[in-house]
């Protein structure tokens, strides 16, 4: 039972109203962190007010940012779509069929080589500075695959969803299809979940089923979300607004009454730039959400087909490039951001009570990970309080 201080930090993060002293990220320079015997952070502050502790480590002069909060993954999967990728960037079309390719590959795995790919996803968004990961079920798309897609995933988080209602398998009917997402396939998913989505466009599912699916899963305790208004305009985030749900995800194409419907519902637009880059379609507005009040979050939707990018960093620095968002927006969409989006209050800052989830920067600001794009600066990664 000991506490351990994390001192010499040049710039600290707290993402806390609190020590906003006018920084919008509230920033603390030349600080120090304490961290708990649970692991959680007990106090933060100047260096010079820190209070004793057992331990202590140097953090000499890094800036130290909360740990990322990767809202929207889909890690469970087999195989690769290099060669899609490939065939894009000579000038083809992005398609949600693409889907089927890797669902293919995904039922012809053992849990065994799914587990060991999810493990090593996992690994890689960690030496990036994730330490919260959203992951999605959805490769699978049989009651069998669903259940153990998201039986692996709980091995690694508890923010599990699941995402029978991706797209229609091939061969299938697509209202019997529905009927099996909100009957068997949901009482074999709902144990493993915490979430369920659905993909709400144009070649997925349409409006009303994405009502069925959605009260389906509420009826049986799992909270909504939506993939919407990603490959073109549609209903999905005026009916994430409407149902109140916590986020929205993608939001590539809206018009002003999708946009007031998220600020009037408070409701979380998370958007996914490794989409647009990886996809080649022009990115989501930011700045048009930020100023009309919306809560917004940046994810890495890291999956095999529309962004194949673990890396959070790259995120922030193609939101600020891309999305008209500012250095410190985007980090706060990175951190706090995704914690709203995940509804959870215990991580995205680093204030008493926070789990002391965060991150060393080879770097004197948080600007810098926008400002070096590519450049590797995560010096270390810290979960619960331990590298
Ligand atoms: O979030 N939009 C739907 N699902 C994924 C893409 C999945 C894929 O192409 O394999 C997404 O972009
Ligand atoms: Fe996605």
């Amino acid at each position: 039972m000991s506490t351990t201080a994390l001192d010499g930090i040049g710039l600290l993060v707290t993402g806390s109203p609190e020590y906003r002293d006018g920084s919008p990220l509230g920033e603390i320079t030349d600080a120090a962190l304490v961290v708990d015997e649970d692991g959680r952070v007990a106090w933060v502050g100047s260096s010079r007010q820190a209070p004793a502790a057992d331990f202590h480590v140097g953090a000499a002069g890094r800036c130290v940012v909360p740990g990322f909060v990767d809202s929207h993954s889909h890690l469970v999967f087999a195989g690769d779509r290099a060669a899609e990728f490939d065939a894009r960037m000579a000038g083809r079309r992005y398609e949600a069929g693409g889907i089927r390719t890797t669902v293919a590959a995904t039922r012809a795995a053992t849990d065994a080589e799914l587990a060991a790919n999810l493990a090593r996803l996992v690994a890689e968004m960690r030496r990036q500075g994730t330490t919260t990961i959203e992951i999605k079920s959805g490769y699978g798309l049989t009651v069998r695959d669903e259940a153990r897609s998201l039986a692996i995933a709980r091995q690694f988080t508890e923010e599990t969803t699941y995402l029978g209602a991706h797209v229609v398998p091939e061969g299938s009917d697509p209202d019997e299809y529905v009927a099996l997402v909100t009957g068997a396939m949901l009482e074999a998913a709902a144990p493993y979940a915490r979430w369920i989505d659905v993909f709400c466009e144009r070649g997925a599912f349409d409006e009303d089923q994405a009502r069925t699916v959605l009260a389906a899963g509420a009826a049986t305790g799992l909270r909504g979300r939506l993939h919407a208004n990603q490959l073109g305009p549609g209903p999905g985030v005026r009916l994430a607004a409407e149902l109140g749900l916590v986020a929205v995800d993608h939001c590539t194409y809206l018009d002003d009454t999708d946009v007031a419907a998220l600020a009037d519902s408070g409701t979380v637009a998370t958007l996914l730039p490794g989409v647009e880059f990886s996809t080649r379609q022009p990115y989501p507005d930011a700045r048009r959400l930020l100023d009309a009040g919306v809560r917004v979050a940046i994810a890495s939707d890291c999956n095999p087909g529309s962004s194949y990018t673990s890396s959070m960093p790259l995120c922030v620095a193609l939101a600020v490039r891309e999305m008209r968002m500012t250095p410190a927006e985007a980090t706060y969409a990175a951190t706090a951001g995704g914690a709203a989006a995940l509804d959870r209050a215990d991580v995205g800052r680093l204030a008493p009570g926070s789990r002391a989830d965060l991150v060393l920067l080879e770097a004197p600001s948080h600007v810098h990970l926008a400002y070096r794009p590519g450049v590797p600066l995560v010096a270390a990664t810290w979960l619960s309080g331990r590298p």
